[in-house]
Order: structure tokens, then C-alpha cells, then sequence
């Protein structure tokens, strides 16, 4: 009888380990121990990704910035995956480039703390999806992506209400498993549905082959513009700007445009990592990373309108703001549509090649 029992328990065995682990499907990983907080990764964390991010990685505190806690997104994703999107970031995006070499503040040791920090919000056991291999029809995909996808993610991936499927540093690092999954699973607590029990499978397949063929929005490679040298003041020697913040701190782009335009005197900031402004920026704007203003300060005349700007099109420029003010200038304002829709007016911008 105890022998019965124990052949028919080593079957059963046998039969889960072949569904567990056969053919190249996600696999769970058993979640060994908590994974160990990490201090100075929180402090880092709070410094320079809460503002988007939020403080607990709940996401959208600006803009697109996803929820990095949620247990969908972390349980597929490897350490190399944040820590690469964090260093390159999403060019083109507000996601800046937070390494170090590219111009952003965070050098090797500190990214590994930042994404420990990350990795420490992790609950539920990894899901292994390197074996998954989507080899769907990237034209098929085309009719279900338009009416399941379009609304939120853009027609050619470039984001409408949510992030965007099209950025170079996302085609490179996402894998087929990560997307396959996303699109299956969803992410819970975030406007991501899942469409596993919507579409048939082959048909997910077919729609991760689109996206997959999304042409990248900008080159993978962004040239690097220079530091900026020399007179930080916009129309120097011109009549100073008067200008009238909204709610006492937002500055509409076409006011500023019209003083520029009429030679008069002000200051643009821009406020995102100096790995932003090499990719571009308005015109005669100095960079000045927000993380910096306090100990840069000294550079600024107190006499003249200072804009901050950014392309969240607040979160940065607002810490920026929040610091200048801080230290007694008054006037002082946002621009408040950002960087991207100055550019969409056809104002003036520097563009690496
Ligand atoms: C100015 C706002 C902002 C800041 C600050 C910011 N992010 Fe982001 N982040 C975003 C946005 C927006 C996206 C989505 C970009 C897109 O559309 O592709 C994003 C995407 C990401 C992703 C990819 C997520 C995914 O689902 O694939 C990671 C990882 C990430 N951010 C980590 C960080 C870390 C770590 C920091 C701090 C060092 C940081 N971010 C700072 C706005 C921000
Ligand atoms: C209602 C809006 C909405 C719809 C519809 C939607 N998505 Fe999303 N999607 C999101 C949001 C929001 C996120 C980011 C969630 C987070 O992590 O915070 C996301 C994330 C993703 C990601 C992860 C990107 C990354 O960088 O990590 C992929 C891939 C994706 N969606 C593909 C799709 C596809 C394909 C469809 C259609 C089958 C679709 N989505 C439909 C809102 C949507």
C-alpha cells in the first residue's frame, strides 16, 4: 500500500516537473529569502526617481513614470534590465540617462544600490521567461495592436496615455519573454490590462512581432552636445523680461518666446541631467542638472527672470523651482508646457546630429 502510494505520489511528481520546466515557457523560480534592503539605494532612490517614480515606486507622480514596485514588472525583469534603463534611460522621453558617463548622476556603485532599493520591493517569486520565444507575424499584429493597443501606446508605439513601446534603449533590453508576459499578465495596480484571456495566444504572438518592429524614435546612439561655456543670460545687455507665472509659478512658452523675440533679457535653466540637454535643448539655455541648483546658484544674476524647464513638463522643473526660490529668487518660474512642446512649436532648439 505504502509502496502504491509512493509511486503513484512520484508520477504525480514527475508529471508537475514536466509542466513545470518542459518546453521554453516562463518558469516560477522559488523566491529563496527576501531580497535585503538597501539604504543607500533608498536615499539615492528618493533623490532622483521619487519625484516621477514615487517614493514607494508607485508610479505616475509625473507623467509615464511607471510603477517600479508593481509585481508584474519585477518578477520578470533582471537586475541588468533596471539597471540598463536607468542608465541609458529612455532618450526622448523624461526618462533621462542616470550614468554617470552619459551625464547623468549615478556612477556604477550607486546604480547597483538603486536598483537593489528596486529589487527590494520584490514580494512574489521571479518568473524566469528567457526561454520564451515569440515568433509571431509582425503583420498580423497590426489589426489587433490598432484596436486593443492604439489608444494608450500610440499607433507607431511613440506613447499617447501610457509610456512608449517604440525608444531604442527598450527595443534593445526588453526580451521576447518580457514583453510576451506583459501583454499576457498585464501589471496589476497599473493601467496595463493583461489580454491573456482576451486574445488567443498565436494572436498575442502576432502583436509582440509588431511591436517589436516598431522603427525607434530616435537614433540608439544620440550624439553629445558640449558643455555650455560662457554668458549664461539670454538677450544680454537687452531690456529685462517681465513675465507673470500662473498660480505664481507657470510661465506659458509663447510669453517667454515673445520676450526672447523682443531682445529682452532672461535666463533658461535646463533642469534635467546634463545627458538630456546633450541629446538638446532651447536655445541658448544653460544646463543645470535640479540636483545641482543649490551649489550652482552663485551662477545665476538675481536681477533677471530665471525659467526652469524639463519635459516631465513639471516634475523637474518644479524641484528647480522649489530650490531657487529657496534661496531667495523671486523671480523665477516654469515653463510650463516643457521642453517637447517648445520644440513642437518649431522654437528655437540645439540638436545633436
Ligand atoms: C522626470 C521623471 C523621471 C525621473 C526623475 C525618473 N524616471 Fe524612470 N521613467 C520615467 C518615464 C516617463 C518612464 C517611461 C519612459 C517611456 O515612455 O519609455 C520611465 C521608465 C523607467 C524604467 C523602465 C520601466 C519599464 O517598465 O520598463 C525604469 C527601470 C526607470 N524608469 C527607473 C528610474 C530610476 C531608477 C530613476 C532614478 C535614478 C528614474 N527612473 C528617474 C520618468 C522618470
Ligand atoms: C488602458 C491603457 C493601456 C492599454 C489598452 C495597453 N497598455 Fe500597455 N501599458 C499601459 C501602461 C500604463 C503601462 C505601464 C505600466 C507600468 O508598469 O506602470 C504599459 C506597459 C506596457 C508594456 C511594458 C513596456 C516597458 O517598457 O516595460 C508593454 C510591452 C505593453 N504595455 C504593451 C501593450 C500592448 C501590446 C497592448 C495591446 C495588446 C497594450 N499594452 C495595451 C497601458 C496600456
Amino acid at each position: 500500500m505504502k509502496r502504491a502510494i509512493g509511486i503513484v505520489l512520484i508520477g504525480l511528481l514527475m508529471i508537475f516537473f514536466a509542466a513545470y520546466c518542459g518546453g521554453g515557457g516562463p518558469r516560477r523560480v522559488p523566491l529563496a529569502k527576501p531580497f535585503p534592503p538597501s539604504p543607500v539605494g533608498e536615499q539615492l532612490y528618493g533623490k532622483y526617481c521619487a519625484l516621477c517614480h514615487g517614493d514607494d515606486g508607485e508610479g505616475y507622480k509625473a507623467d509615464e513614470a511607471t510603477a517600479l514596485r508593481s509585481q508584474d514588472f519585477l518578477t520578470i525583469v533582471s537586475d541588468s534590465y533596471i539597471s540598463e534603463n536607468t542608465r541609458r534611460g529612455r532618450p526622448g522621453t523624461p526618462m533621462s540617462a542616470w550614468g554617470l558617463e552619459l551625464g547623468g548622476a549615478l556612477d556604477a556603485g550607486e546604480l547597483a544600490a538603486v536598483v537593489a532599493h528596486t529589487r527590494a520591493w520584490q514580494q512574489e517569486q521571479p518568473i524566469d521567461v528567457s526561454g520564451v520565444k515569440v515568433d509571431g507575424d509582425a503583420e498580423a499584429g497590426a489589426e489587433p495592436y490598432a484596436l486593443h493597443c492604439e489608444t494608450c501606446h500610440g499607433q507607431q508605439g511613440e506613447g499617447a496615455t501610457a509610456m512608449t513601446l517604440n525608444n531604442p534603449v527598450f527595443q534593445e533590453t526588453a526580451s521576447d519573454g518580457l514583453i510576451r508576459l506583459t501583454v499576457e499578465h498585464g501589471r496589476r495596480e497599473t493601467k496595463m490590462p493583461g489580454f491573456g484571456g482576451q486574445l488567443p495566444g498565436g494572436e498575442i504572438d502576432d502583436v509582440v512581432a509588431f511591436v517589436k518592429a516598431f522603427p525607434p524614435s530616435i537614433p540608439p546612439s544620440a550624439a553629445s552636445l558640449d558643455a555650455p561655456t560662457g554668458d549664461p543670460i539670454l538677450n544680454p545687455g537687452g531690456p529685462p523680461a517681465e513675465l507673470t507665472p500662473k498660480d505664481g509659478r507657470f510661465v506659458p512658452a509663447d510669453d517667454v518666446k515673445a520676450a526672447l523675440d523682443a531682445g529682452q533679457s532672461l535666463v533658461m535653466i535646463d533642469a534635467r541631467p546634463f545627458s538630456d540637454y546633450q541629446i538638446s535643448h532651447i536655445e541658448g539655455a544653460i544646463s543645470m542638472p535640479f540636483y545641482d541648483v543649490e551649489k550652482r546658484a552663485d551662477e545665476l544674476p538675481r536681477d533677471l527672470w530665471i525659467i526652469t524647464y524639463c519635459g516631465c513638463p513639471h516634475a523637474i522643473s518644479g524641484q528647480a523651482l522649489d530650490a531657487l526660490r529657496a534661496l531667495g529668487f523671486e523671480k523665477s518660474g516654469i515653463l510650463d508646457e516643457g521642453v517637447y512642446v517648445w520644440e513642437d512649436r518649431g522654437y528655437p532648439m540645439v540638436v545633436s546630429e
